[in-house]
């Protein structure tokens, strides 16, 4: 979703919200000047951005809480339950009751959801706690293909892999069961998810990355800037912002955030809470937030103080009796002072051309295919780049023979005919056309040993 959709979808979020909008006798459109917003959602909805919280699907109940989750925000996270202990607790048997009580209670309100998380080391069912190497992988991607494919249409944005860097100053990867799977796990979830929901955002998610001099900072940001340049489909990175005394706000968290937008991806704030709740502090990141023109939104992980995972940090916007705080009136003062992002965004927009471009030819120049493979004991990840040659392409289809044994388990950016010996490979909707000289990639999962693929591809 470009910039001007995130925009769009927050002031149609704020349209559907009306009733409470209207009678609080606000402007539903930003105008020039933009009207001061009365609620955390309508003012950053009015700055082209959404405001959310975690919500706890027990506590929908609570009316004291839903009054204020209702009144004040336009974007949702599940806290737990879309987590992989509550979305598959069986391996094979999924449970999606209580995140959809949350789904249906937001979309129904006009406000959009975050999905949390597809793939983590923590809050594993224990089924998959004790499961390693390619029947782990495999588990791990049906996880997300199933999951993502349940919440199609109905999450704006995935944190697709989170908190998978190491703290400390290796910069390198969290050691997990999942990342024992191979290095590549994070990225085959980003293809699955891909795959399952072509329409979500898809986010990386970590803590203790606000700081742009700290080694785990780096080594997130290593990793997107080279998911974007190999095509691996990355769209945001969550910062989740737990800043406490240990992890405190920086001032340099705007250059973070700044220097991660200038990848070509959006940036989110998805879980922030301040121990204390400095006013001030608060102010601090509204304020870098909205000096980041792909800083999509902000979202405070609980309500109320008493509904924090650190309620004794009295980290929220909220009094445990559901006032507001010094803290909020900060947020929404600096939420209505913030700029609006120009449209259209300075990094290239994805949104089609008002002119739909002229179908190309057929492809005379022809294709050529070329696969990578990342082999470990009993399977494999091939990733397919197919290019076009000297003319443009309509579609693609790629022919690749697989040695005995090996067995094709699941499959993103592609359609597939064949699982064993020789399987046929077309382009989905979206990746059919490719420029001349342009690339498109796809793949595969496999349980068995590669050897030396050798595609074959044909144009059309
Ligand atoms: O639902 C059970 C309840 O039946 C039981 O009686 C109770 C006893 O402890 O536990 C309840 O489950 C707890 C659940 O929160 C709901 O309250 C779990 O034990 C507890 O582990 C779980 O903690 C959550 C934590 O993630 C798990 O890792 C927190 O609520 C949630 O705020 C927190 O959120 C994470 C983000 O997902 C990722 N980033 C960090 C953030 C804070 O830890």
């Amino acid at each position: 979703m470009t910039r001007t959709k995130w925009k769009a979808a927050s002031r149609a979020a704020l349209a559907l919200a009306g009733a409470g909008a209207l009678a609080a006798g606000m402007a539903l459109f930003a105008t020039a000047p933009a009207a001061a917003g009365t609620t955390l959602g309508a003012s950053a909805a009015e700055k082209g951005r959404y405001f959310g919280t975690a919500v706890a699907g027990f506590k929908l109940s609570d009316s004291a809480y839903t009054t204020i989750l209702n009144r004040e925000f336009n974007m949702v996270t599940a806290e737990n339950e879309m987590k992989m202990n509550a979305t598959e607790p069986q391996q094979g048997q999924f449970s999606y009751g209580a995140a959809d009580q949350i789904v249906n209670h937001a979309r129904s309100r006009g406000m959009s959801v975050r999905g949390h998380t597809l793939a983590w080391h923590s809050q594993q069912p224990g089924w998959m706690e004790s499961m390693s190497g390619s029947a782990l992988r495999s588990a791990m991607l049906n996880h997300v293909t199933q999951v993502a494919t349940h919440f199609r249409g109905q999450v704006v944005a995935w944190d697709v892999v989170n908190e998978a860097f190491a703290d400390g100053s290796s910069g390198g990867r969290r050691d997990s069961n999942l990342q024992r799977t191979g290095n590549d796990w994070i990225e085959a979830a980003f293809r699955a998810a891909r795959a399952a929901d072509p329409g979500a955002k898809l986010c990386y998610n970590d803590y203790n990355t606000d700081n742009w001099t700290h080694a785990k900072t780096q080594g997130v940001y290593n990793m997107v800037r080279d998911f974007k340049s190999r095509g691996v489909p990355i769209d945001c990175v969550g910062f989740q912002s737990h800043f406490n005394n240990d992890s405190p706000y920086v001032s340099n968290y705007r250059t973070t955030l700044s220097s991660f937008a200038a990848l070509g991806v959006d940036v989110q704030i998805t879980e922030l809470d301040i121990q204390g709740a400095s006013a001030a502090t608060y102010r601090s990141v509204v304020e870098d937030c909205l000096a980041v023109p792909r800083c999509n939104g902000i979202t405070v992980w609980g309500i109320r103080d008493s509904d924090s995972w650190r309620a004794s940090q009295t980290p929220l916007l909220f009094n445990s009796n559901g006032s507001k705080k010094p803290a909020y009136d900060a947020v929404l003062a600096a939420l209505n002072n913030g700029t609006t992002p120009t449209d259209p965004p300075t990094d290239p927009p994805t949104d089609p051309p008002t002119d739909p471009p002229t179908t190309p030819p057929p492809g005379q120049g022809g294709c050529t295919a070329t696969v990578s493979v990342n082999q470990w004991t009993g399977g494999f990840v091939a990733t397919v780049k197919v290019t076009a040659g000297s003319s443009a392409i309509n579609g693609w289809t790629v022919g690749i023979a697989l040695p005995s044994g090996a067995t094709v388990t699941n499959a993103w950016n592609a359609n597939r005919s064949g699982s064993t010996g020789s399987t046929n490979w077309t382009n989905v909707a979206y990746n059919g056309q490719v420029g001349a000289g342009q690339f498109t990639e796809w793949g595969f999962q496999a349980n068995g040993t590669a050897g030396t693929l050798t595609p074959t591809c044909s144009a059309s």
